[in-house]
């Protein structure tokens, strides 16, 4: 990143203003030839960038273009709005996005001291297909909360990503953008040694896609498609490409985390629920624009999706038996509203559009939880074989949240191999092992941990195609919680390596 100073404009130079037109030559800077963006105003005048220098704005030409703080110039003349986000308005001109200044807004004034811009990201060329990208957070500008922790032990020598015959991933915690993982510079660091796959637990899941305001500006302009938003993932995918880290889409389909209003009319909290053949439209705009986005401007990063979460139930009450895979309907006594709008084929057309606008060496990956349960098992083997007769579903992710004594290893290693007979790749996607609340706690999660990996490892060479295992989080107490007691993770609260860290490694030297 490259910075500018304006203390030479501040402090060096009297100015005698003799051309009211381009005063800042004066200066020795150029006057602006097309920004009107004020982002530094002193008794000089107004001060914009262009080409990665200070240039005068001449006197009575300024406007506000918000556009520029993103990276796009502002329109010199397009006032059609071609897309809307919380951003502002945006047209194309000369084949690249552009905003539409906000002529009624007071222009944006910086404090007179000694200032710092980030320069402008690169543009992008216009797609009428993808919306321009969010602004990249300037992680300059957060406090790191793992700023003294002391991870130089973890960021050389051993690398769990060099080690394992499979593709090593971790949990990318937030429940929000502002405790993203990948905000704090000290994590990043670490994770970029250590791993090579990262999964969103929280951030790239429909509550935080979907723009509700822009969402319903569009039902009320007569387009009943949603809008997505991409400022939550936009660091992380940034991350991933300049690290050469691959990361998990997590995820496209799922009855949680997924707003009531996104099913309903006019995407109102009010509004009656659409019929199936107007879901079934918005599931697909949803995973076009999702796909599109990420495969436009991160080509490559985002190679495997679960495409659906979690369809399957065996809770009495809660499924639908007539498919012959336990369709779910309930979770937690409230409704599954994809099944409710379009019924048990939802699953069936997730997968057919993903695979529709996936890039050709995309993974697609049904995911669920407790599938080493036998009637979990079962139902979702046979759910795999209709994807599979399709060719929708290259694999399945097994969650695995385990306990110290549950569930039975082999009843685990029974289900990953049930799955694999069906010749599928089988991704370790959320592992997760809970200590056992004794003295010895984390000396005995640590052999939890090593057996598990002895059985991936062992599985591995019989011929099953595990291609990737993700610890679910990287850090026992998350720092950027205040509270979290998390602990079943392989770096404790101060990013020191557990026991668990070298029981790991130990197989997988072996
Ligand atoms: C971190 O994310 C995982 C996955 O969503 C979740 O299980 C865990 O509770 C999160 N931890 C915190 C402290 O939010
Ligand atoms: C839904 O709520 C909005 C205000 O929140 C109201 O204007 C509208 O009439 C309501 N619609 C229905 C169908 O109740
Ligand atoms: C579904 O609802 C839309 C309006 O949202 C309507 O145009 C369409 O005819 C309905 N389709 C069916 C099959 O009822
Ligand atoms: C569902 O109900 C049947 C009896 O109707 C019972 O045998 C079975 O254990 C129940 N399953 C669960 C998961 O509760
Ligand atoms: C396992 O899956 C990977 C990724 O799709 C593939 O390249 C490889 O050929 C598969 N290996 C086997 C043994 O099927
Ligand atoms: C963490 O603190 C928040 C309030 O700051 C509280 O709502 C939550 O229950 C606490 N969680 C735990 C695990 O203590």
């Amino acid at each position: 990143m490259k910075y500018l100073s304006v203390l030479s404009v501040i402090c060096g130079v009297i100015a005698t203003k003799a051309y009211a037109e381009c005063w800042s030559e004066k200066l020795g800077y150029p006057c602006c030839s097309y920004s009107k963006n004020v982002l530094f105003e002193d008794n000089d005048g107004q001060w914009s960038v262009e080409n990665d220098n200070w240039c005068g704005i001449p006197k009575g030409t300024s406007s506000n273009c918000w556009a520029e703080k993103l990276g796009y110039p502002c329109c010199s003349s397009s006032k059609d709005v071609l897309f809307e986000d919380s951003d502002g308005q945006w047209s194309v001109e000369n084949d690249n996005w552009c905003g539409i200044p906000k002529s009624s807004t007071p222009s944006t004034t910086i404090t007179k001291t000694t200032t710092t811009i980030t320069s402008k990201a690169p543009t992008s060329t216009y797609n009428p297909n993808v919306p321009p990208k969010p602004a990249l957070t300037n992680l300059d500008s957060i406090r790191d909360p793992a700023a003294n922790c002391d991870i130089s032990d973890s960021i050389k020598g051993d690398s769990l990503a060099k080690a394992a015959p499979f593709r090593m991933g971790v949990g990318l915690n937030g429940s929000d953008k502002s405790s993203s993982t990948v905000l704090s510079k000290k994590m990043c660091q670490l994770i970029a040694y250590q791993f090579n796959s990262v999964t969103y637990s929280n951030l790239m899941k429909a509550e935080h896609m979907l723009d509700k305001t822009a969402s319903q500006n569009n039902a009320k302009n007569g387009n009943d498609m949603p809008v997505l938003k991409f400022d939550t993932i936009i660091d992380g995918l940034e991350f991933c490409q300049k690290n050469n880290v691959k990361m998990r889409g997590h995820t496209l389909v799922w009855h949680t985390q997924t707003p009531s209003w996104f099913f309903r009319t006019n995407f109102q909290d009010n509004g009656s629920f659409v019929n199936a053949s107007k879901m079934e439209k918005r599931m697909e705009s949803y995973i076009k624009q999702m796909l599109e986005f990420i495969q436009y401007y991160y080509p490559g990063v985002v190679d495997v999706w679960d495409v659906v979460n979690e369809a399957v139930e065996i809770t009495n009450g809660s499924y639908d038996s007539s498919t012959g895979w336990n369709t779910r309907t309930k979770f937690d006594g409230g409704d599954n509203l994809w099944y409710k709008t379009m019924g048990a084929d939802y699953v069936f057309k997730a997968f057919r559009f993903a695979r529709k606008y996936a890039d050709k060496n995309v993974k697609l990956i049904y995911n669920d939880y407790n599938t080493f349960m036998s009637q979990k098992t079962n139902a979702i083997s046979n759910l795999i074989k209709k994807l599979k007769a399709e060719n929708l579903v290259d694999g399945v992710g097994l969650q695995s949240y385990l306990n110290a004594d549950w569930p039975n290893r082999n009843d685990y290693k029974s289900a990953i191999q049930k799955f694999s007979s069906l010749g599928v790749e089988i991704q370790i996607t959320e592992l997760t092992i809970k200590t056992d609340g004794s003295g010895n706690k984390f000396n005995n999660q640590a052999t939890h941990y090593q057996q598990v990996f002895q059985i991936y490892k062992d599985l591995k060479k019989s011929g099953v195609n595990i291609t990737s295992v993700t610890v679910f989080g990287l850090q026992d107490g998350y720092l950027f919680y205040s509270n979290d007691s998390t602990d079943t993770r392989l770096w404790d609260h101060n990013l020191k390596k557990k026991p668990v860290y070298n029981a790991i490694m130990k197989v997988l030297k072996s």
